[in-house]
């Protein structure tokens, strides 16, 4: 294919200047966050590549890892992760760009004697589908409430499968009380979607959110979400397991609040009809 984008690998020194998940303000405080984040998990392993177009423009990325320093929900030691990828640009999908990069990431994480690769996708947004990697030789290996799939490639057939880490409804519980967002820099948007959501619930519903930052990928880990980058927690409840703008949290919180108040009235009704 003539004039078709390339994959670059980003470095240290080469992501200061490039766009950062399509944002290129220098100032932007979840980018600049997220580049700290990067530099930092360079260390650790980390390889990041964007896809360039012909005219300069970024349409594509991919971020991927040694498993033990994975930012999501899952034990995937020993697997090479791929944390995120994208393509954008209709005229640049379908072109066999994604499976491009992922099939590299096999070869590396061959090449390097891991024991193959690994991804959590869903059907929602903010991580890729299933097909992509089904489409490059993936299994399913578990899948997790609502429509998370931990999908994997694997080199040997006997190796244990990654796992997701599980316990998520014990794990909101120890969020009981008010209204929690978890967000960490992993993703350059969160920041954002996090200041727009505390606004909104002190502001339209006089609820102060309590802010957590996960602040290393044990944290991410332990999050009460296979994502766990970022998440909206009321009173021990999932509210949101992705970023959300500030009109679904309004209806969510919405929707939450009738439910409650629907309630005392069932109770009230069951009390009227028992026999006296
Ligand atoms: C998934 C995605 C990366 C695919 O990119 P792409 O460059 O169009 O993919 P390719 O052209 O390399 O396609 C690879 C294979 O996956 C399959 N595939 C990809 N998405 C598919 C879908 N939604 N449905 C069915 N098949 C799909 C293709 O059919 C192809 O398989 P084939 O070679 O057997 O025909 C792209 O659609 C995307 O970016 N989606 C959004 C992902 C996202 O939200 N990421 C998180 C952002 S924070």
């Amino acid at each position: 294919m003539t004039n078709a984008p390339v994959w670059v690998e980003l470095n240290a020194a080469s992501l200061e200047s490039m766009r950062c998940c399509g944002i290129s303000n220098p100032a932007h405080p979840g980018r600049l966050r997220k580049i700290g984040w990067l530099k930092q998990h360079f260390k650790k392993g980390l390889r990041a590549k964007i896809l360039l177009a012909p005219d300069g423009r970024q349409c594509g990325y991919i971020e991927y890892l040694p498993g033990e320093y994975a930012w999501r929900g899952v034990d995937a030691a020993g697997y090479l992760f791929i944390h995120c990828i994208w393509t954008h640009f209709r005229k640049y999908q379908g072109l066999g760009l994604a499976k491009e990069v992922v099939e590299a990431c096999v070869k590396e994480a061959r090449e390097n004697g891991m024991k193959g690769v690994a991804v959590v996708a869903r059907d929602g947004p903010w991580l890729a589908g299933p097909e992509l990697f089904l489409a490059c030789g993936f299994e399913v290996a578990e899948t997790a409430p609502p429509d998370y799939r931990l999908l994997v490639r694997k080199f040997n057939a006997s190796a244990a499968n990654p796992k997701f880490v599980g316990g998520w409804d014990e794990k909101l519980k120890k969020y009981d009380g008010g209204l929690t967002i978890i967000h960490s820099a992993q993703c350059p948007y969160a920041e954002k979607f996090t200041a727009e959501i505390a606004e909104t619930a002190e502001q339209e519903f006089g609820v102060k959110p309590r802010i957590v930052e996960l602040k290393s990928h044990r944290d991410a880990q332990k999050a009460p979400t296979p994502y766990a980058v970022f998440s909206i927690i009321r009173d021990g409840r999932l509210l949101a397991d992705h970023q959300i703008s500030r009109t679904r949290f309004r209806n969510l919180m919405r929707e939450k609040s009738k439910s409650r108040q629907s309630r005392p009235r069932r109770l009230e009704r069951t009390i009227r009809r028992s026999p006296r």
